[in-house]
């Protein structure tokens, strides 16, 4: 006996952190299996990206209108494998070039969420790599890291996709204030319920902004809301008066404006995100403001709300097109931070659809 005994996975991988956060370069392997698309990255010290493959699984469920939660489980589990070989041939790595690995554990759609989950613990476990567990949220937010390299915390956050509405202080890495959030509809899902009033196809978010180009966004006026906080959002009353307006025009046989009406409904969802950004921004005394999550790829957004800042002399920041929705760079990002405080996810690690970032 020389004293010596094998290390258990857990107690291998807390080892290995620690040697890795003193590490000049680090390099993790992230995948994303929210929602619909399966993606995977290799990001470089939180900030410069190695490789990035999406595998959008839009055509999929584009035929139902909106995500089949079972369809997307299974284009998961056949796709994980294709996007991780891709992301480590792009990047000309092998699986053992890689420091540490992550992945999203919530919120999503379970089933879909279960897939990545059950294939990374898999392949740390088998590669004897660290697992980092990130909070989608929180990698949405991480994708300001990588497009500006120049931001670090503090700053505000509008955190703005498919199912969150949020405005979130940025206290540090990993450390947040929630600051206001939506009563009720997302801003994505309001955006992609208005588009199916327009028989838009799915998803709608992107084809509401492209109409609303060519169209008047005072052509009708859609209700401001109140909201219980002084930086919350609510868009159904919006979305009611939008599909009531449009019925009343199918009944009378007029047909729908689209483009004017897409440019209304997408001036009154955005002048209510920018407003109380820029407001918990100014009253909170951010010294920088940042985007986040796929509604924060919307032109009209982009554009208003760098005027709004310029106006209120606060550097304002968002992620690059490809960044703002759903991909596997931001969870690597999100994860270096997370691997930097020593936060390594045990192997009973589960699925949290209903993971919340405070
Ligand atoms: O962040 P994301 O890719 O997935 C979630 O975490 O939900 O966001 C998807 C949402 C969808 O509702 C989509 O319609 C919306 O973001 N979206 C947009 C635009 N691009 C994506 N909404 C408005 N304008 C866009 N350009
Ligand atoms: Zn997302």
């Amino acid at each position: 006996m020389n004293g010596s005994k094998t290390l258990t996975y857990t107690e291998s991988a807390l080892a290995q952190a620690e040697r890795i956060r003193k590490q000049e370069r680090v390099r993790i392997l992230a995948l994303e299996t929210s929602c619909d698309e399966t993606a995977a990255s290799i990001v470089e010290n939180g900030r410069t990206i190695v490789s990035n493959v999406v595998f959008s699984q839009i055509d999929l469920h584009a035929l139902y209108g909106g995500v089949v939660p079972e369809i997307a489980s299974r284009a998961h589990v056949e796709a994980c494998d294709r996007v991780i070989d891709e992301a480590l041939k792009e990047a000309g790595m092998d699986l053992q070039d890689a420091d540490a690995l992550a992945v999203t554990h919530g919120p999503g759609l379970v089933g879909a969420l279960l897939t990545g989950v059950s294939c990374m613990k898999g392949l740390s476990y088998a590669a004897n790599k660290p697992l980092i567990a990130v909070n989608h949220i929180e990698g949405h937010v991480s994708a300001n890291y990588i497009s500006n390299p120049e931001l670090t915390p503090p700053f505000v956050c509008l955190v703005v996709s498919g199912g969150h509405s949020h405005i979130v202080r940025v206290n540090d890495y990993g450390d947040y204030t929630l600051l206001g959030q939506t009563t009720d509809d997302a801003a994505g899902e309001a955006f992609d319920k208005a588009a199916r009033v327009l028989t838009l196809p799915y998803p709608g978010g992107p084809r509401i902004d492209a109409l609303a180009e060519a169209g008047d966004p005072h052509f009708m006026q859609l209700p401001h809301p109140h909201t219980p906080g002084r930086y919350d959002y609510s868009f159904s009353g919006m979305k009611t008066a939008f599909l009531n307006a449009a019925n009343k025009m199918e009944m009378m046989g007029t047909a729908l404006p689209k483009a004017d009406m897409a440019a209304s409904f997408r001036y009154a969802v955005v002048s209510a995100l920018v407003e109380k950004a820029i407001l918990a921004a100014r009253e909170t005394e951010a010294p920088a403001l940042a985007m986040a999550g796929g509604v924060s790829a919307n032109r009209l957004l982009r554009r208003m709300m760098q005027e709004e800042a310029d106006k209120a002399g606060i550097p304002l920041y968002m992620p690059k097109l490809n960044l703002c929705t759903d991909n596997a760079a931001m969870i690597a990002s999100a994860a270096y931070y997370r691997l930097m405080k020593g936060e390594i996810a045990p192997l009973t690690l589960n699925a949290t659809p209903a993971l919340r970032l405070v």
